[in-house]
């Protein structure tokens, strides 16, 4: 077991490089399945989730190579099972877009119900409603979703996102992508992961239009061909960094970004008292005056990501005056305030809404990450905080950021990665 130990309030300047991005690779990975040749994925991000999405692909017989450390090669022509096996599945959210790869190429799948971060009810009703809707029979029995398309294979259909599910978008995308006839997504979720995972399955020969847009249209095809595509810079950890400048202060060049990405996010740190400006595909973010309150609700894309939530928030509670958070999308996150209360913080939760009332400073503690990006936020609140901080359950982090503690440190953060004793004797003791 290990932790990372930070020694706080030092502000950071330098560079930082952004890896490819998780949520497109975590989609893209799985698609691979719909290609009859070989792909050759690049800027994948070297992180537990690709890691084990990766894993559950070579169990159903793909032939995966790791050219370099962010380059994959996924050889999908002789898979031998669309079988996902339990304890692989559970450990991710996004293993649900098994269900779409394999049912839109092999007409069948088996996958257990999915796990990840737990940020409250997670169901995968509009994923079912749409398999359904292209003609499949989605069951599930035992902790397992049987999906069977029927014997003349998946048909296009007009489909209404009841939400704007990420996750439903993209599984639909992929199991239309080889049924016959034109299937249409209104209310489509519009992320930037959406438009990549379109990109990725139309240089592989499949058609879709308006991924990015509220109305997908994609025609299907018969079949997918092989070739070579790279995944867009990482939103999030872009924006983690930025929210980790904003709130220690100095002044750092995210580079390899799409900047557009990030308008929903520079435009609240900026409010909150950081300077951005765009250079080509980096950001440069600074911060020296004060760290002003904002009142942030989170909303689908072009919204503020909720993935960002607990980030922005670690920044608000040193802020001057007092925030009000919303959260629109989740019913569980804000597991992180307890962690942020043993340093000082002042927050008080009530459902959806955190009232944050900014404190001078933040000390120092030790932590427990619950979640990626709570984990995040408690990276963040240790930088910016008076003397030591400890954050264990760092599995959670690694599912999400590439090489975290050397981008921090290559800023001048003070961050090590440490054997974790107490966490080693405690899990000794609960085996016992
Ligand atoms: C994806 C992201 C996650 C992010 C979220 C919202 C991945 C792997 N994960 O999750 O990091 O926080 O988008 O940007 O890309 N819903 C239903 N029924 C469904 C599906 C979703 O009611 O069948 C609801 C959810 O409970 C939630 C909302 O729709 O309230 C949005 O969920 P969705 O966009 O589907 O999130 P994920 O794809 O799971």
């Amino acid at each position: 077991m290990q932790k990372y130990v930070i020694n706080g309030g030092k502000p950071l300047f330098g560079e930082i490089e952004i890896s490819g991005a998780k949520n497109a690779a975590v989609a893209i990975i799985p698609a691979a399945l719909l290609v009859d040749g070989v792909c050759r994925i690049e800027n994948v991000p070297q992180i537990s989730d690709v890691t084990l999405i990766l894993r559950i692909l070579e169990e159903l017989g793909a032939d995966v190579r790791l050219l370099n450390k962010n380059t994959v090669q996924i050889d999908s022509r002789h898979i031998t099972s669309c079988h996902v096996p339990d304890e692989l599945s559970r450990k991710m959210r996004a293993s649900y877009y098994l269900i779409g790869a394999l049912l839109g190429r092999f007409g069948q799948a088996v996958v257990s119900m999915p796990g990840g971060c737990d940020l409250g009810t997670r169901p995968i009703d509009l994923h079912v409603k749409s398999f359904e809707k292209l003609g499949a029979r989605v069951d599930v029995v035992s902790g397992y979703v049987h999906a069977t398309a029927p014997k003349t294979g998946l048909h296009g259909a007009t489909i209404y996102m009841d939400q704007a599910s990420v996750g439903a978008t993209m599984n639909t995308m992929m199991a239309a992508a080889r049924s016959t006839g034109l299937t249409i997504i209104e209310n489509a979720a519009k992320e930037p992961h959406i438009v990549d995972l379109a990109n990725f399955l139309n240089s592989m020969g499949a058609d879709i239009m308006g991924a990015g847009t509220d109305v997908i249209r994609i025609r299907g095809v018969g079949q997918l061909h092989g070739g070579a595509y790279s995944i867009i810079p990482d939103q999030i950890e872009a924006g983690t960094y930025m929210a980790a400048v904003t709130a220690t202060g100095g002044d750092v060049l995210i580079k390899n970004v799409i900047p557009k990405h990030l308008d929903c996010i520079s435009a609240k740190l900026v409010e909150m008292g950081a300077k951005v400006e765009e250079i080509g595909d980096c950001v440069r973010i600074s911060r020296s005056g004060p760290l002003k309150r904002v009142n942030v609700k989170t909303m689908p894309y072009p919204g503020f990501p909720t993935d960002m939530q607990p980030q922005i928030s670690a920044c608000l509670t040193i802020a001057e005056g007092t925030s009000v958070v919303t959260e629109g999308i989740w019913e569980n996150r804000y597991r992180y305030v307890a962690e942020f209360r043993r340093m000082g913080a002042q927050i008080q939760v009530d459902g959806k809404i955190a009232v944050i009332e900014g404190v001078s400073k933040l000390s120092g503690a030790p932590l427990m990450a619950c979640d990626l990006r709570a984990g995040a936020a408690m990276v963040i609140a240790g930088l910016a905080a008076e003397g030591t901080t400890d954050i264990g359950c760092i599995h959670y982090i690694e599912r999400g950021y590439e090489n975290l503690v050397e981008k921090l440190r290559g800023v001048g953060a003070d961050i090590c990665l440490v054997e974790d004793e107490d966490e080693e004797a405690q899990h000794k003791i609960e085996a016992v």
